[in-house]
């Protein structure tokens, strides 16, 4: 599941970093009740453990979806915790044949959880697999090639599957199917990420004022992996300061050396408008030819960067492409050429 951070990505990409990794550990809620916001997933989640413990059962099947970043990992160890249960980690493209997965379902024990990340890069053997597991709790191993091969079911014990992704499209509808409960999480809003920033600093040992934490909390990307990430290079830069308490200004000069701007867009979202706006006239444009004219990675543009920018509505989706709106040329400072004026949207 540790992704190593081959890339070097910019300081507000929403991918863990090595470092991330490091500090999420301590900074990661480990009750329902500190994990802050999303609300009704919480709700719902409650009820559904509740109503599994009270009638002694486990839990059924869960699939946790969403921008990285929004706590999907920490969602699944909270649930762990709060059923008394152990859980495996393991990830999509860790699962690379079916015997692979046979030996980790093999290898729960009663009432385990297993998460899966990026669950969405299964490939298809092993999802055929996952089924039987999923629903009749059975491992069909076939013994013997050829004519003579025959399909032997195996008991496994009782589990929970949980599937994390970023791209609930991408999962086949039979898999969606066997979840018992789909859940997505929404990016935080600018209050929860202050509790989230203050939180975390208590727990980091460092001072934030009120003022320094909402600096933070606007130009979080809406993402508590980045309001932790932010966080610490801005407890960094106000200490060489000299500054006990990171105050408005500490934040604010700390971000724009990291070239996060005023709405918390990093270089590569601002090259990406950029390049909308310099090289297509704003749109639309597939993302392929958008993806060759940045030097971004596809998935990178359609997981991160792109959820962010529509919901600061400085892009759209359309069914000819990518385009930019009006307020990405106003955030810019670019200038809207006359005839491109009137079919912006
Ligand atoms: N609701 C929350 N409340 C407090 N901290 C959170 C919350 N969600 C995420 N975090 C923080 O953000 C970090 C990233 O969350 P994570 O669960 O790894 O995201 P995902 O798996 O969706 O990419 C965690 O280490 C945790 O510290
Ligand atoms: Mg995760």
């Amino acid at each position: 599941m540790l992704k190593s951070n081959k890339k070097n990505p910019a300081d507000n990409a929403a991918e863990p970093t090595e470092d991330d990794i490091i500090i999420e550990q301590s900074l990661r809620p480990s009750k329902l009740l500190e994990y802050i916001g999303q609300e009704s997933v919480k709700q719902n989640l409650q009820i559904l453990m509740d109503a599994a413990k009270g009638r002694g059962e486990y839990l059924e099947h869960l699939l946790l979806y969403g921008p990285p970043g929004l706590g999907k990992t920490t969602l699944a160890f909270i649930v762990a915790r709060e059923m008394g249960v152990n859980i495996k980690i393991t990830s999509g493209p860790a699962i690379e044949r079916a015997g692979d997965l046979a030996s980790l379902l093999t290898n729960l024990s009663q009432g385990d959880i297993l998460f899966i990340d990026e669950i969405h890069r299964l490939n298809k053997v092993v999802e055929e697999v996952l089924y039987p597991a999923m629903e009749d709790g059975a491992l069909d191993i076939v013994i013997g090639k050829g004519p003579g091969a025959r399909s032997i079911r195996m008991e496994l014990p009782k589990f929970t599957l949980i599937g994390a992704t970023t791209r609930i499209g991408l999962i086949s509808s039979p898999l969606r199917d066997r979840f018992g409960a789909t859940y997505r999480l929404e990016y935080y809003t600018e209050d929860e990420l202050k509790q989230i920033i203050h939180r975390s600093a208590k727990i980091l040992n460092t001072q934030i004022d009120a003022a320094g934490g909402s600096e933070l909390a606007k130009r979080s990307r809406f993402t508590p992996r980045i309001a932790n990430r932010l966080l610490k290079r801005v407890r960094d830069f106000a200490q060489v300061s000299g500054h006990d308490t990171i105050k408005e200004e500490d934040a604010r000069l700390a971000l724009n050396m990291m070239e996060v701007d005023s709405l918390g867009l990093d270089k590569n979202d601002r090259r990406i408008l950029e390049a909308l706006i310099d090289k297509f006239h704003g749109g639309p444009v597939g993302l392929n030819t958008l993806a060759a004219a940045t030097g971004e990675e596809e998935d990178t543009i359609n997981d991160v960067h792109e959820p962010f920018l529509i919901r600061l509505g400085l892009l759209v989706r359309t069914p000819k492409g990518r385009q930019v709106t009006e307020a990405a040329y106003i955030h810019l400072e670019k200038k809207v050429m006359e005839k491109k004026q009137k079919t912006l949207l």
